[in-house]
């Protein structure tokens, strides 16, 4: 399967993913986490990026899609993958378009997490991660064993510097004006599925296992 999550930050393409991966074996392709990784390693790619990041604005296409061209090229993403924050405006749906023709494959679907903007800022201000594996915890809604700690590796969890209410404004500003239109150009094809993203983890978890077996 070759599979888009689009939704606003916080809407749960980060939690429903990794499940989703190990349930039909695919690559799990976030640029958000890619890009994290490469502020804190201080790469070339990571310097550019950092500033516009902790704004809470979209990084350039050209940046992203060549991050996704690089990625898409492993060997685990042949079988299928999940993208969770790409394609985030229409330029970069158009090239990813593109990169997969020249495969001869094209998108199975694209799973919308819809959600009221009201619900975010509590998702966000509570959420903690562990940054080498991807995890995800909540101080309210899914919270660590000991908090502030992984439950699987016991290492220290951090929160995102975007994470703040304030910034939280700007990411949800770029999501309305540049990635629904996304959400646009993908219904044209007929590959856009609703999810219900307000529901808890566990339904949405449901929802979207009906979505992807239908
Ligand atoms: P990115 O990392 O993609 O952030 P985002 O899109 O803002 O999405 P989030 O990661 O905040 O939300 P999520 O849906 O994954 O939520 P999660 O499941 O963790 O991008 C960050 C930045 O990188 C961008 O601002 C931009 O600068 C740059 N960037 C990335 N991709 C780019 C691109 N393609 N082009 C240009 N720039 C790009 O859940 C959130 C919290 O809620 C968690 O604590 C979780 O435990 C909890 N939760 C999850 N589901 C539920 C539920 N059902 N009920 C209750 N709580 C829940
Ligand atoms: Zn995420």
């Amino acid at each position: 399967k070759r599979l888009i999550l689009v939704g606003p930050p916080g809407s749960g393409k980060g939690t429903q993913s990794p499940i989703i991966k190990d349930e039909y074996c695919l690559c799990h392709l976030a640029t958000g986490d890619m890009l994290r990784a490469a502020v804190a390693a201080k790469t070339p790619l990571g310097i550019k990026a950092k500033e516009t990041m902790e704004k809470g604005e979209l990084v350039s296409d050209d940046l992203v899609v060549g991050i996704i061209d690089e990625a898409m090229k492993k060997p685990s993403c042949q079988k299928g993958f999940i993208l969770d924050g790409f394609p985030r405006t229409v330029a970069q749906a158009e090239k990813l378009d593109e990169m997969l023709q020249k495969q001869g494959t094209k998108i199975d679907k694209v799973l919308n997490f819809a959600i009221d903007d009201a619900i975010l800022e509590e998702r966000i201000t509570g959420r903690w991660i562990h940054p080498s594996s991807g995890r995800t915890y909540h101080t309210k809604f899914a919270p660590p064993k000991v908090p502030a700690v992984d439950d699987v590796t016991g290492e220290p969890l951090m929160q995102r510097k975007d994470d703040t209410a304030e910034v939280l404004k700007s990411r949800l500003e770029a999501f309305h004006r540049q990635t629904e239109p996304v959400i646009d150009y993908y219904s044209k094809k007929g590959v856009v599925a609703q999810l219900p993203a307000e529901k808890p983890p566990k339904e949405v978890t449901v929802e979207v296992q009906k979505l992807l077996s239908s």
